[in-house]
């Protein structure tokens, strides 16, 4: 019984603005069952938030992604994201420690340098483009840091993963260069992966990591290894330059706001948590069902699937107060941006460093900036939503 709700996220009017359909969901048929895909689209907050944990009916081993759920054009390979217990928690408490908030933190001056070497570079012209040079130079040099690669490979890795996610402008979905990008990643990261094994360094850094790693005693093959590899890097450079580029875009909607910020610059780090909730660009990830169970009153069946619609669950009147409003002081006490459970976002401290860095150079140094959007570049996939890129101009200095 849909009551004439019709969503597929493929849909054309999806793709432009879901937040429509989003609402009526949750108003009126919180568990939207998709026959053509067998999946479940779950879009309240609270229902997110409690099966995002439920490793005992669901497994994220079919896959996640909509490419591996829904249209099954992507295998599935090994991923930190795509592995159950007890490999997940085993692989994920030995790679953990290069992302926790410590190790984050000394990654903040190699952070702030690219920063400020990109906004001297922007202020001569008085161009910068927020997502193909800014963010996405920025989560690259990161990333690079946290795996230890080196960080002149940064724009290529950048370039392979944009590529994967330029989907195709009329379905929706992937291109043929997009998969020819991820098996050159892919290729990438093999190469890396035999190198570490040849010359093992015995760090725990994420590649020594993987690269020694065992379960059952048993060492992942070189291509297992380097599809973890892999994702760690498509992770780590994809969602946060949309993200930076929403920002940017909210406080040149909201100039109120950019003057608060700019005279408080202590109010970042809430400013960007509210940003992550109202344009989360990742519609949605998903699980498929291998024990059967009910929830809500509706049954869920072996073999199903269940996507999680990240973006309508932040806009869930049941969790926020008016939650259509941006407000940069909002604090929301819990967002699902990054997930949450077994498999919440292991890169979230880096995202919300990076976050913090980039605005508190930015802001002050462009002043009141303006977006071009006539060169703007808005993705609308059903997948991630968003801007590929978003030039903005503002008064040089020469
Ligand atoms: C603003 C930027 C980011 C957003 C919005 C984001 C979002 C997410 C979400 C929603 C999940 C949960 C998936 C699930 O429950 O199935 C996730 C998982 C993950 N993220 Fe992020 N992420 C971001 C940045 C990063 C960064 C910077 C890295 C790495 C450097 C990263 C690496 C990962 C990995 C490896 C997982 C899988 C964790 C697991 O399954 O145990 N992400 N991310």
């Amino acid at each position: 019984m849909t009551q004439g709700i019709q969503y597929d996220p493929f849909d054309a009017e999806i793709r432009e603005n879901p937040h429509p359909v989003y609402r009526r969901l949750r108003d009126e048929v919180p568990l939207y069952f998709l026959e053509k895909y067998q999946t479940w689209a779950v879009s309240r907050f609270a229902d997110v938030w409690d099966l995002s944990s439920d490793q005992e009916h669901l497994t994220n081993a079919k896959g996640t992604a909509p490419a591996q759920l829904l249209t099954q054009d992507l295998e599935v390979s090994p991923t930190l994201n795509t592995i159950d217990p007890p490999e997940h928690s085993s692989l994920r408490a030995t790679i953990r420690s290069s992302f926790l908030p410590r190790k984050v933190k000394a990654l903040e001056g190699v952070a702030r340098d690219v920063c400020r070497e990109q906004v001297d570079q922007a202020l001569a012209t008085g161009h910068l483009d927020v997502v193909r040079d800014f963010g996405s130079l920025l989560s690259a040099t990161v990333v690079c840091h946290v795996l230890g690669l080196p960080v002149e490979d940064g724009p290529l890795l950048t370039q392979w993963v944009q590529a994967f996610f330029t989907h195709d402008p009329d379905t929706g979905g992937m291109t043929p260069e997009g998969l020819e990008s991820i098996n050159a990643l892919n290729d990438y990261c093999v190469d890396r992966l035999r190198e570490r094994r040849q010359q093992p360094g015995g760090g725990n850094d994420p590649l020594s990591v993987l690269s020694e790693f065992q379960i059952g005693g048993r060492r992942y093959s070189d291509e297992e290894a380097a599809s973890h590899f892999g994702n760690l890097i498509v992770g780590g450079t994809e969602t946060f330059p949309k993200l930076l580029a929403s920002a940017m875009l909210r406080f040149a909607e909201y100039p109120h706001f950019r003057e608060q910020l700019r005279d408080d610059p202590t109010l970042i780090p809430d400013a960007f948590d509210e940003v992550l909730r109202y344009d989360m660009p990742t519609q949605f990830l998903g699980r498929s069902v291998v024990r059967g169970f009910e929830h809500q009153g509706v049954r869920l069946e072996p073999g199903q699937k269940l996507i999680f619609l990240y973006p309508s669950a932040n806009r869930d009147e049941r969790e926020f107060p008016d939650p259509d409003v941006f407000d940069i002081r909002r604090r929301a006490p819990r967002i699902v941006s990054f997930g949450t459970g077994q498999h919440q976002c292991i890169g979230r401290h880096i995202a919300r460093m990076e976050g913090r860095i980039a605005l508190e150079a930015l802001l002050p140094a462009l002043g009141d900036y303006e977006v071009d959007f006539t060169r703007a570049v808005r993705l609308k996939t059903e997948f991630v939503q968003g801007y590929g890129s978003l030039p903005i101009s503002f008064e040089a200095r020469r």
